[in-house]
C-alpha cells in the first residue's frame, strides 16, 4: 500500500545531508558512541539516505516490499560498500537475519507500517528485534491522530486522515495503524529493553503533506467498487484540498499532533 505520511512527504525532496529534526535528535542522543554495524529495520528513501551520511562500518536495510527494494537499489546501489546489504523479508520470518547482531538498530516508522505487512505482529516486533540489538535501538513513529481538539488545524488534519483511510478501505487495501509513545515504552520494557531517552516532537503539516495524502485518495479511486461513489469522492477530495490549502496559508501550517522517538538499550 502506498501512503505518504507527514514527515515522509517532506522528506522526498530532501538532499544529503538529511536535515530532519528527529534524526538530529538521534544524532545528539548517540553523541560520540560509534554507529558501527547498523540495521535499518524498516527502510525507505529517507532513513537510508540518512544512514548513508553516517560513519557506519556497514549497514543492512530491510523492507517488506520488493518494489521499494528495487527503487532503493537503483538509487543507492552505486554507493553501497561490499558489506552493505538491502534485504527484502518479513519480520514474522524467524530466519530473517538469524544470528546477526548490530551496534545500532533503527525502526523508523516501521511500527505504523506493520499492519500492512504483518497484521497483529505489533506486540511482537520489539521481541523480534531484541536479539539483533547489541548496542542501541532507536524507534521513531507517529502518534495516533486525536479524535478531538486542535481547533481548525485539528479538524482539517482529521478530515484528511479519515478521507484517506476511507479511500484505502474502499479500495480493499489496509491502512497503517499508529501507536502512542506510552504503548511503545511499555512494549519495549516487556521485550527486555531499558528506555534511555524519549521525546515527543510536534508536527506542523504543510502543503506537501496535504497533497500527498489527498493524492493517495485519488490513486485509490480506480479500485472503488462503485464508479458513482468514486466520482463523488473525487469531488470531496478536491474540495478538501482547497479548504486545507487555504487554512494552511492563513495559519502558517497546520499545527497538530506529534511524532515520538525513543532510544532504548537491552536491559
Ligand atoms: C513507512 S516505511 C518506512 C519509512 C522509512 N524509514 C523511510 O525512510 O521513509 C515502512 C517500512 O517498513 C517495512 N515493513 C513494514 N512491515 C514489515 C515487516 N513485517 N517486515 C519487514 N519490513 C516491514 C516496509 O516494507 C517499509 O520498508
Amino acid at each position: 500500500m502506498l501512503r505518504l505520511r507527514p514527515r515522509i512527504a517532506a522528506r522526498l525532496t530532501a538532499t544529503p545531508p538529511v536535515d530532519d529534526a528527529l534524526f538530529r535528535q538521534i544524532e545528539a542522543w548517540q553523541g560520540a558512541r560509534p554507529w558501527g554495524r547498523m540495521l535499518d529495520a524498516g527502510t525507505g528513501e529517507h532513513s537510508l539516505r540518512w544512514i548513508l551520511g553516517l560513519s557506519t562500518t556497514a549497514w543492512t536495510a530491510v523492507t517488506g516490499d520488493p518494489g521499494r527494494h528495487e527503487d532503493l537499489q537503483r538509487a543507492w546501489g552505486p554507493r553501497m560498500r561490499p558489506a552493505d546489504r538491502l534485504v527484502t523479508g518479513n519480520w514474522t520470518d524467524p530466519e530473517l537475519l538469524a544470528g546477526e547482531r548490530y551496534d545500532t538498530v533503527l525502526a523508523d516508522y516501521l511500527l505504523g507500517a506493520l499492519d500492512g505487512f504483518s497484521p497483529y505482529f505489533q506486540d511482537r516486533i520489539f521481541h523480534r528485534l531484541r536479539p539483533h540489538v547489541a548496542g542501541r535501538l532507536y524507534v521513531v513513529g507517529l502518534a495516533p491522530i486525536d479524535d478531538e481538539g486542535g481547533g481548525e488545524a485539528g479538524d482539517i488534519v482529521r478530515a484528511i486522515a479519515r478521507l484517506r483511510d476511507a479511500c484505502i478501505l474502499l479500495a480493499g487495501h489496509r491502512c497503517y495503524r499508529e501507536y502512542p509513545l506510552d504503548w511503545v515504552h511499555r512494549h519495549l520494557v516487556a521485550a527486555g529493553f531499558r528506555v534511555i531517552h524519549r521525546r515527543r516532537v510536534p508536527i506542523v503539516y504543510g502543503p506537501r503533506w496535504i497533497d500527498g495524502q489527498l493524492d493517495v485518495c485519488l490513486r485509490k479511486l480506480p479500485c472503488f467498487p462503485d464508479p458513482d461513489l468514486a466520482e463523488a469522492t473525487r469531488r470531496r477530495v478536491e474540495e478538501l484540498r482547497r479548504t486545507a490549502r487555504d487554512a494552511c496559508d492563513r495559519l502558517g501550517g497546520l499545527r497538530f499532533g506529534h511524532d515520538w522517538l525513543v532510544a532504548a538499550e537491552p536491559g
